[in-house]
């Protein structure tokens, strides 16, 4: 950890532009789950199974940002926050994931988006962040061709309302994880644990990014930008033995390469043909889909949370190999505290794959925060953990990469999905019961930083 950090210097690194926001996803924050005609998705159906999420946590009521976005709001506003980035849920638009459209959906969203512009932040908006509808799911999901299709459908709807006022639009979040945690493991919604069919639904997913790339150059006005967000993790080999370097190379792919790159080299990794063979079957890849799929874009969105190692084990199941997480300090979900690696996944993309502008999407951590008597929180490790991410930004930037702002993950402490409340990733600690907000003090430490850049940047 390179500490302590040059503040002066790293803010330098910085445009004088730079967005300064967080991030929330819809199903984990808002609550409201059957309010104002809002259809299910595969998250309210998953976590209402018994056993799926940590004492049968659900989104139902949440961080109650669906009523509470204004005042939300103006807390970040007051932490000097100028960007917000968040999910619109497909089900408030579209109930049942293709043909009608929800009027009061559409609404919410319009009215949440013009009272961050009344204050000066900038929404960046995602449009799916994990909560398909469920009636899409019914018809087979991602696994369906056609949802690439209706999530294009859905997004020009999306865009043909609110294209004119949000600068930066996101297709999707994570597709990794999703396949990963949904498709493969059965950790996640919609719950399948088959790495064999799982290529179907990462092409699914990456055709339908493509398809809706197509309908905001076609919809949204100049100026306006669209990305994508993935997660990027640096896989590293734990040894130089010839095993150990074929595990982390094919793990490096099921992570990272398989979604960068489609879109950036307009190919699938050969490396997974036995991992994840349909993506090499014609019948599923048909012709032009490549096409669609590496439209330019924009921006590239970059969430971070760790690194791992690789090592070649035939004792297990599928991949062959056993993912190791760095030893060190750990974050209440049980996974290693590394920000260091924020710097290497920023600089892979620039020199590996584009030098399109970068936004770091998510970058956060979950600390055992609770409010103390004085009624503070104290999380003096999320400082240090953001302090060594946006050293890394900097210095990333110094050496030619294109970072423009940083969303840190999250606004507000929220439903860690199957991990449930338990991890609290908020700038602003939530009292579920009494939906009171307090600042932690990283959302302190956050808006002094704002503050001395504004001072830096004016020089
Ligand atoms: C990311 C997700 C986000 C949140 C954080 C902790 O993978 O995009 O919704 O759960 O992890």
């Amino acid at each position: 950890m390179r500490s302590p950090v040059d503040y002066d210097t790293l803010l330098r690194s910085l445009p004088a532009d730079f967005r300064w926001g967080a991030a929330t996803a819809a199903y984990q924050v808002e609550g409201a789950a059957d309010e104002d005609g809002k259809g299910r998705s595969i998250w309210d159906d998953f976590s209402s199974r018994a056993g799926r999420t940590r004492n049968g946590d659900t989104g139902a009521i949440a961080a109650d940002h669906y009523h509470r976005y204004p005042a939300d709001a103006v807390l970040m506003q007051q932490h000097g926050m100028n960007a917000y980035r968040f999910s619109i849920a497909w089900t408030r638009v579209q109930p049942t994931g293709s043909g009608a459209v929800n009027a009061a959906g559409l609404d919410h969203y319009e009215r949440k988006i013009d009272t961050l512009l009344e204050l000066g932040i900038d929404p960046m908006v995602t449009l799916f962040h994990w909560d398909l509808p469920s009636a899409l799911e019914h018809d087979g999901g991602w696994y369906n061709r056609d949802t690439a299709y209706r999530f294009a459908e859905y997004a020009a709807i999306v865009l043909g309302r609110l294209g004119d006022r949000v600068p930066h639009w996101i297709t999707l979040n994570e597709p990794w994880t999703v396949v990963s945690q949904g498709y493969c493991r059965g950790l996640h919604a919609p719950g399948f644990a088959d790495y064999r069919s799982a290529g179907t639904a990462i092409h699914h997913m990456m055709l339908g990014h493509g398809l809706a790339v197509d309908e905001f150059r076609r919809i949204a006005p100049a100026g306006a930008q669209v990305g994508i967000t993935h997660i990027l993790s640096q896989v590293t080999p734990w040894s130089d033995n010839e095993s150990d370097l074929a595990a982390a190379q094919l793990m490096d792919a099921e992570r990272n390469t398989v979604y960068l790159d489609p879109m950036f080299k307009s190919s699938y990794p050969q490396v997974l043909s036995n991992l994840f063979p349909t993506l090499f079957d014609d019948a599923i890849v048909r012709t032009g889909d490549l096409e669609t799929i590496s439209r330019p874009i924009d921006f590239i969105g970059v969430n971070y949370y760790l690194d791992q190692l690789a090592r070649a084990n035939p004792g297990v199941p599928v991949l062959g190999v056993e993912i190791i997480e760095p030893a060190g300090p750990q974050m209440v979900t049980n996974t290693a505290i590394r920000p260091d690696g924020l710097h290497a996944s920023i600089r892979r993309v620039t020199q590996e794959y584009t030098t399109i502008p970068q936004y770091i999407t998510e970058v956060g951590v979950c600390l055992p925060d609770y409010v103390d008597p004085e009624g503070r929180v104290q999380d003096p490790g999320r400082i240090q953990y953001l302090e060594t991410c946006l050293d890394g930004i900097a210095r990333a930037n110094r050496e030619g990469s294109d970072v423009r702002g940083l969303y840190v993950w999250s606004l507000l402490d929220n439903l860690e999905w199957d991990q449930g409340y338990l991890p609290r990733f908020g700038l602003f600690h939530v009292d579920y019961a009494s939906q009171v907000r307090t600042p932690k003090s990283s959302a302190k430490w956050y808006a002094d930083v704002i503050r001395l850049h504004g001072a830096v940047s004016e020089q």
